[in-house]
């Protein structure tokens, strides 16, 4: 009896393992754009934050600023960075900052 409780605990614990994985790979903003780019442009993306504020970073929850703005141009500026935002090219991969832009920095604008 006591080997079917671990066993069921070891099942029950995997599982909750696979949940909080898959949980972690949608989540917006994801886990690289807090500890990167919340600083200046805040966790829900209105950059009010201090730094956000003090370099007027964008606010992407803006519809004028989203339809502005071509993927392509987002990923050459958070790569090569744009007057106070910061170059990223260095410190992450282009497949990190495709998905920065195109899951993080869009996701904001789906929200209404
Ligand atoms: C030190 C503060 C700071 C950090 C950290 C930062 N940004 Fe920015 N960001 C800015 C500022 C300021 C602007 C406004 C630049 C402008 O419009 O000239 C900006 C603008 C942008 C833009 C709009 C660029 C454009 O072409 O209009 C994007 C996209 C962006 N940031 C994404 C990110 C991402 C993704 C990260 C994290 C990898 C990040 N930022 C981290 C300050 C920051």
């Amino acid at each position: 009896m006591r080997k079917a409780r671990i066993l069921g605990g070891v099942i029950v614990a995997a599982l909750g393992a696979y949940g909080l994985t898959v949980y972690a790979q949608d989540k917006h903003p994801s886990d690289e754009f807090i500890q990167y780019c919340a600083k200046c442009h805040g966790e829900d993306g209105k950059a009010q934050t201090a730094r956000g504020k003090q370099l007027k970073a964008r606010d992407f929850t803006d519809q004028e600023f989203q339809s502005d703005e071509s993927d392509a141009d987002l990923i050459e500026s958070v790569t090569k960075g744009k007057d106070d935002m910061p170059p990223f090219g260095k410190k992450l991969s282009k497949e990190q900052i495709e998905s920065l832009v195109k899951n993080d920095v869009r996701g904001f604008a789906k929200k209404k």
